[in-house]
């Protein structure tokens, strides 16, 4: 899978599995454009693959707000040129019972999720449209397929994700565009950190591969999604997480 001179877009690409997937990109080639709510997030990405002697720039942008993410296209068409892959990574979570959960917590995750990966999706069909290629793919989870106790809405956000991701699929398939999602398992970063060890050292004895997931593991399935080779598949999701969900 080379990925040489592609323009490709990662959101939520400061740390974790984004991160992981921006690197993975220019390792093949891709100029990678790193994009995540604060300049300096962004931009320690950026350095760290212009440090290996890969192609990146750092783009800030909010991808809940609609100008914001129509601002980053400009800026990425004007700087880099027209992107040939969207990866749509950037997601929260604040996790609470449904019967304390505030309305801010139901609407922000909603709004970060899944309109979020909407805006970004709208705005870089125009350009892909026009090149008559593209792929997207879409970082939903594990949670939106089987749900979870103190997570209604990210798991009403992921789960939503599926439904966006075959829409566009059968949109735009005639226009060279695939749009695929992937759902990963329990993966090391920032966002289970927080998590108790005993639920850490149970995923790592019931997943078949016997260890939590890395961002690589992502990357890998990522990539995938990403390449000319995967032009016949289309409105798909895969999960990558160990076995931990069989
Ligand atoms: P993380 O919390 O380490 O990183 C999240 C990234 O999203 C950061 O770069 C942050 O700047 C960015 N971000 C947050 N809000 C944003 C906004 N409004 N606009 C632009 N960027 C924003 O998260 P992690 O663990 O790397 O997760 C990445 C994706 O993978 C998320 O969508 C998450 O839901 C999903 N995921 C993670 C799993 C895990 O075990 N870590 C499991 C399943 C899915």
């Amino acid at each position: 899978m080379n990925f040489t001179d592609q323009i490709v877009i990662v959101t939520g690409a400061s740390r974790g599995i984004g991160r992981g997937i921006a690197q993975a990109f220019a390792r093949q080639g891709a100029r990678v454009a790193c994009v995540a709510t604060t300049e300096a997030g962004a931009a320690s990405t950026a350095s760290a693959i212009q440090a290996e002697g890969g192609v990146a720039h750092a783009f800030a942008c909010d991808i809940s707000d609609s100008a914001s993410v129509d601002n980053l296209f400009a800026q990425v068409l004007d700087q880099m040129g027209t992107p040939s892959v969207l990866v749509n990574n950037a997601g929260i979570t604040k996790d609470t019972l449904i019967l304390r959960m505030k309305d801010e917590d139901w609407d922000r995750v909603i709004d970060v999720n899944l309109k979020g990966t909407f805006l970004c999706i709208r705005a870089a069909l125009k350009p892909m449209m026009k090149a008559r290629y593209g792929r997207i793919v879409n970082i939903s989870s594990i949670i939106g397929n089987t749900g979870q106790a103190g997570q209604a809405n990210y798991a009403a956000s992921k789960a939503g994700l599926f439904g966006l991701t075959k829409s566009v699929a059968k949109e735009v398939g005639s226009r060279g565009i695939t749009c695929n999602a992937v759902c990963p398992g329990f993966i090391e970063t920032d966002m289970t950190e927080s998590l108790p060890v005993e639920m850490r050292e149970h995923v790592a004895k019931t997943a078949p591969a016997g260890r939590l997931g890395a961002p690589d593991d992502i990357a890998a399935a990522v990539l995938f999604f990403a390449s000319r080779e995967s032009a016949y598949v289309t409105g798909q999701s895969l999960t990558v997480d160990g076995g931990l969900t069989l």
